[in-house]
């Protein structure tokens, strides 16, 4: 697990894209990147939308792979992720919309939404890189806690917890779903690359238990200490629990040029 701590949430955002960007220059213009939603992600698409429009990116015939949906939120609903992942990914990082796909969590058979979603990632070779937000339970995706970790994409039942603090962006607690359809651990954890983004003082517990904590479904972002290429970046305030913080500080301070992330 590489940890990079950064300075703020803007340049946690920038060495995110970084990351993104160095993964899809290796693989080329059919990079799969696989996308999340919330407030963590948001400075590392404006810094890869920068990077494109300074010339520096193509993702024109990238495709994406959200992790999750909400389960019936009708289409074009604004609190859907379809939604959530049109107005923050694909339009401003100019990504085919045919390209962009997100779990049918409005399909009539949600158990066959799900298997076909598999099928698609597996159709599309598989998610080159995986970007990451993290729950304040230590979810990823909607991998709530005791969640298998070899799990693939799935009907699941939210936690209170995911219910209150997703609530911000809805009318009220009670309008909020009770159930998603999401990628599983297992599912995840089949991506080639991932990158966790976590910013503020309310995600440093959860930080703690996923880099230095055993590996537990009651955290089950911890599940990415037994991934081999997982970067996890966070900023001040996020790192604050961290033991090895002076470590992984060191450690970012002196790698060498190969392995460093070109500047976004
Ligand atoms: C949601 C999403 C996750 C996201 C998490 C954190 O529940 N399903 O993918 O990582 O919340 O959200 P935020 O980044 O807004 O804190």
């Amino acid at each position: 697990m590489d940890v990079i701590i950064c300075s703020d949430q803007d340049q946690a955002g920038a060495r995110t894209a970084a990351k993104v960007a160095q993964v899809a220059r290796q693989v080329g213009p059919r990079v799969v990147i696989g996308v999340a939603t919330g407030s963590s992600p948001l400075q590392a698409y404006s810094a890869l939308a920068g990077l494109i429009a300074a010339g520096r990116l193509d993702l024109g015939q990238a495709s994406a792979f959200a992790l999750d949906e909400y389960v019936g939120l009708p289409w074009g609903h604004p609190q859907s992720y379809h939604e959530a992942i049109r107005q923050t990914v694909t339009e401003p990082l100019g990504l085919d919309p045919t390209r962009v796909q997100v779990p049918n969590g409005f399909a009539p058979d949600l158990a066959q939404a799900a298997r076909d979603y598999e099928h698609a990632i597996v159709d599309a070779g598989g998610v080159d890189i995986q970007i990451l937000g993290v729950g304040s339970n230590g979810h990823i995706g909607f991998n709530e806690p005791t969640s298998s970790l070899s799990s693939r994409t799935r009907i699941k039942t939210l936690t209170e917890q995911t219910r209150i603090d997703n609530q911000r962006f809805f009318g009220g607690l009670e309008e909020v779903p009770r159930h998603c359809l999401t990628q599983g651990l297992g599912t995840i954890m089949d991506a080639r690359h991932v990158v966790l983004v976590a910013t503020g003082g309310h995600k440093a517990r959860a930080v703690k238990a996923i880099v230095e904590g055993p590996i537990t479904a009651m955290w089950p972002g911890s599940v990415l200490q037994l991934h081999r290429q997982a970067t996890i970046v966070v900023d001040e305030a996020a790192a604050a629990d961290l033991e090895l913080a002076a470590y992984y500080r060191k450690m970012y301070d002196n790698l060498p040029d190969w392995q460093r992330l070109p500047l976004a």
